[in-house]
């Protein structure tokens, strides 16, 4: 085949490339995030992406660690994995640095995760998270909160109560239940699985009922603790919250309180982000427990919910202002006259192409920029320049120093 030795222009299965377009939403999106998480009084963090394999070993769940993680030995034959989330990082930093850091420890951070699984819509295998966590609070008030701020989040993108659900559980309920069930460990995590998937399964009465030998009652799931939450929820005027006795959510680590935001709407019925609290995760650093609560939003079940609902923003490039040259002669004058906009604060890009101007234009238009200036001998002579603004056509004569000034009270 005469394309045999090309390469492919196509990124790795299930992960993105961002042109300018999906950029801005990217930024959009994370800049959300950033200002709601950082008005809780959240502060922001980092770590590497790669992670020592052990890590997720302990706690993080089975079907993660096993199938869906990104491992590899490195150079000196130590196993490495790609973080398939940011929990276990955030939990060894807090260890590493717990006497210097004071508590309640408010931490945010927006990193990316791979996990090797089926792409499909809303899942691929490299995605962002907003993850927020608050450490050293054992009380039901940083629950309260961390509902709260995702709560505001989905406010913040435009989202109306009404339009989404935040359904919660709690895992000591979940656990006593199951040892009301005197189950086996092995049995009681088959069936802990086959409740986390009820959702996709037909068959789930057989199935449960193979697993426990008689039907399942449902009334052994009640939380006696739920009330109190929502009331406190409540209180803060968080309404959309229900008990959802099957909620159980993937990872070993949750001690307690578990919740999952859903889409309500029916062409989105799915699950967009969740958490919970996670008391004993310091114990694998061989560290006294410290209560940790946090959830993490992903920026594709987001984006995916800002499109059903219509509440993903026009895209605006950061380029203000596409100065097109008519003859190449006067390259050299529209690269200075860039440089003093420039000084005005505009972001300004410059045609090179000697193109015929109704090309450069359409240039300037194909890529969203609102305004053109033209520059030709007349211009250049008369220091007078015709802003054109590409989505009303109106022009306006301007002196340099009016450009800025200009386009500022256009823009708003
Ligand atoms: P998780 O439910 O595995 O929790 O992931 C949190 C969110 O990240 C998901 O609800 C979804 O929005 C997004 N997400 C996860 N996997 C994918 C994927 N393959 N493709 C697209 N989006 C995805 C955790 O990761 C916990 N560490 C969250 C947490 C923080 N709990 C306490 N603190």
């Amino acid at each position: 085949m005469a394309g045999k030795d090309k390469l492919s222009t196509d990124p790795y299965k299930g992960v993105r490339d961002f042109y300018p377009r999906e950029m801005f939403v990217q930024n959009y999106i994370f800049d959300t995030m950033r200002e709601v998480a950082e008005r809780y009084g959240y502060l922001e963090y980092s770590a590497s992406i790669l992670e020592p394999t052990e890590l997720y070993e302990a706690k993080t769940g089975e079907e993660i660690v096993e199938e869906q993680t990104y491992t590899f030995m490195d150079r000196g034959g130590r196993s490495v994995t790609l973080r398939p989330e940011m929990t276990p990082s955030v939990a060894r930093m807090v260890a590493a640095k717990r006497r210097e850091l004071s508590f309640p420890l408010r931490l945010y951070s927006i990193p990316n995760a791979f996990r090797y699984e089926r792409p499909q819509r809303g899942r691929l295998r490299e995605h962002w998270q907003l993850n927020c966590d608050i450490f050293g609070v054992a009380g039901i008030e940083a629950d309260v909160e961390i509902i709260l701020l995702a709560s505001q989040i989905m406010q913040a993108f435009g989202a109306k109560e009404r339009d989404f659900e935040i359904r919660v559980n709690n895992r000591r309920a979940l656990g006593e239940a199951f040892s009301s069930l005197g189950l086996s460990e092995e049995r009681a995590k088959e069936l802990r699985v086959l409740i986390d998937k009820k959702d996709k399964i037909d068959d789930f009465n057989v199935r449960a009922e193979a697993i426990l030998g008689k039907p399942l009652d449902p009334s052994i799931f009640n939380w006696s603790g739920f009330e109190e939450l929502q009331n406190a929820l409540s209180d803060a005027g968080v309404k959309n919250v229900v008990h959802n006795p099957e909620l159980v959510r993937g990872f070993d680590y949750y001690t307690g309180t578990v919740f999952e935001v859903f889409d309500i709407s029916p062409e989105n019925n799915r699950s967009l982000f969740g958490g919970g609290r996670y008391d004993n995760l310091l114990d694998i650093f061989g560290q006294e427990s410290l209560p940790a609560v946090g959830f993490g939003m992903g920026d594709v079940t987001m984006r995916d919910f800002l499109e059903t609902h219509k509440l993903l923003p026009e895209y605006v490039p950061t380029t203000d202002l596409y100065i097109c040259v008519l003859q190449n002669e006067h390259t050299g004058a529209a690269q200075t006259l860039a440089e003093k906009l420039r000084e005005q604060g505009l972001n300004v890009a410059v045609d090179y192409s000697a193109r015929k101007i109704g090309e450069q234009i359409k240039a300037a238009d194909k890529q969203g920029i609102r305004f053109v200036l033209c520059l030709g001998a007349d211009e250049v002579a008369s220091k007078k320049y015709k802003v054109k603004n590409l989505k009303t056509g109106e022009e306006t004569e301007l002196d340099e120093s009016g450009v800025g000034d200009f386009i500022w009270s256009q823009e708003i």
